[in-house]
């Protein structure tokens, strides 16, 4: 019988786990995979603390608006737990039908297909329409799942600069024609909070008969004028091929999106692995993302607020010199450039009740080294009180 101490030197999977210094590290410093005991609103309560969360997407607060939460109970009772199957096979329900009609129209597409993730969907992107000899470009600082999208499709791959319409052109101009060619970007940057120079790259693609796939995950219920999102922000809706995203945003549920024109959404319908082999998203996902869509619509105020709270943030972390890379939007990274001093930095603002989350290299660039935080809709004002004081001790003990 094998015991534990000397699987490691019989077994090359298991010694490789076992030694993992990454994993070490990990579990030594704690900043992740926490356990709060209660989550409300903007706080969560860890080992009997309360805090503010600054670390979630929940961008417009919705999670606990009583539409939402009325509309995933409704839709549990009606269609039970989970559709425990793929849609090729087990068939889709109309609360999948229902959802993808709405939300193309809201994206400005003829088409949607809804996954139970939003991961799921920004593979799927890009898997089920590039395949091995066609060329990506590909903006160096995309969303894992654009590049696990890109690294299962087998096609070619070039990175250009970060939000650089310039160096995307160039890169393009090295290559020949012949093969098929494919932008990738994201709409908002999920860890810098940058809007994609969208036009800029919707000329590139024009020019260069390029299939342009954007992530919208963070633009979605944020850029806009009612969140419509950020091809609506710069009316490009026609011209980016495929837009994807997820639920798990401002939505405030699970899930994702991919849209575009009918045929290409066929196209997709036919060739997705995530789509034809993984269960469809369950009831009451979908029914809390569509009442979170009416809400976008319907109710303006989120929206709003989410505004004023992004200002009146940013505007506290300025005033303490803070470096946020730009954001121009409400996911605000703040830069500290060394993985000691940032880990130091999220520890100081934990000690004062606010939780954000920790973002070292290879998560992101050399020397960005950061503490990412988002702001919310639900954010009060005491919760910015408490945030501003807890960003100055943070300054003074860290920095
Ligand atoms: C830019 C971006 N794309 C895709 C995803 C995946 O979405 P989900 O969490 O719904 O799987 C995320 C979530 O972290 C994201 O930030």
């Amino acid at each position: 019988m094998a015991f534990g101490f000397n699987i490691k030197s019989k077994n090359k999977v298991l010694a490789r786990i076992e030694s993992d210094k990454v994993t070490k590290m990990r579990l030594k410093y704690n900043p992740y995979y926490h356990t709060f005991e209660k989550h409300r609103g903007s706080h969560v309560w860890l080992d009997g603390e309360e805090m503010v969360m600054l670390a979630s997407n929940d961008y417009l607060g919705l999670g606990e608006h009583p539409k939402v939460l009325e509309a995933g109970r409704a839709a549990l009772d009606q269609w039970g737990a989970s559709t425990t199957g793929a849609r090729l096979a087990n068939g889709s329900r109309a609360f999948h039908t229902e959802l993808e009609e709405e939300l193309a129209d809201f994206l400005g597409k003829e088409a949607c297909h809804v996954h139970s993730a939003g991961y799921l969907s920004c593979v799927s992107s890009i898997q089920s329409f590039a395949e091995r000899g066609d060329m990506i470009f590909v903006d160096k600082n995309v969303h894992s799942s654009l590049w696990s999208g890109i690294h299962l499709s087998g096609a070619n791959y070039e990175k250009f600069l970060h939000n650089d319409p310039d160096s995307l052109r160039k890169e393009i101009s090295y290559e020949s024609d012949k093969s098929a060619k494919f932008v990738v970007v994201e709409g908002v940057y999920s860890m810098e909070g940058h809007v994609c120079r969208l036009p800029e790259i919707v000329d590139v693609c024009q020019e260069e008969n390029c299939f342009l796939i954007l992530d919208d995950a963070h633009g979605l219920g944020v850029v806009g004028d009612v969140g419509q999102g950020t091809p609506r922000h710069f009316g490009c809706e026609e011209e980016v091929d495929v837009v994807c995203g997820s639920f798990s945003k401002a939505l405030s549920s699970v899930g994702g999106y991919v849209a575009g024109s009918k045929v290409v959404m066929d196209y997709m319908r036919t060739h997705s692995k995530q789509t034809i082999f993984s269960a469809a998203l369950g009831p009451s996902s979908a029914a809390c993302a569509l009442a979170s869509l009416r809400i976008l619509k319907t109710e303006p105020e989120h929206h709003q607020r989410l505004e004023r709270n992004r200002k009146k943030y940013l505007s506290i972390l300025q005033n303490l010199n803070l470096n946020t890379w730009d954001s121009e939007t409400p996911a605000i990274p703040i830069v500290i450039g060394d993985k000691d001093r940032a880990y130091r930095f999220w520890k100081a603002l934990r000690e004062q009740g606010v939780f954000a989350v920790l973002s070292v290299a290879p998560a992101v660039p050399p020397k960005k080294d950061l503490v990412r935080t988002s702001i919310s809709a639900r954010h009060t004002d005491e919760d910015l009180e408490k945030i501003a004081d807890a960003m100055a001790y943070a300054v003074k003990k860290a920095l």
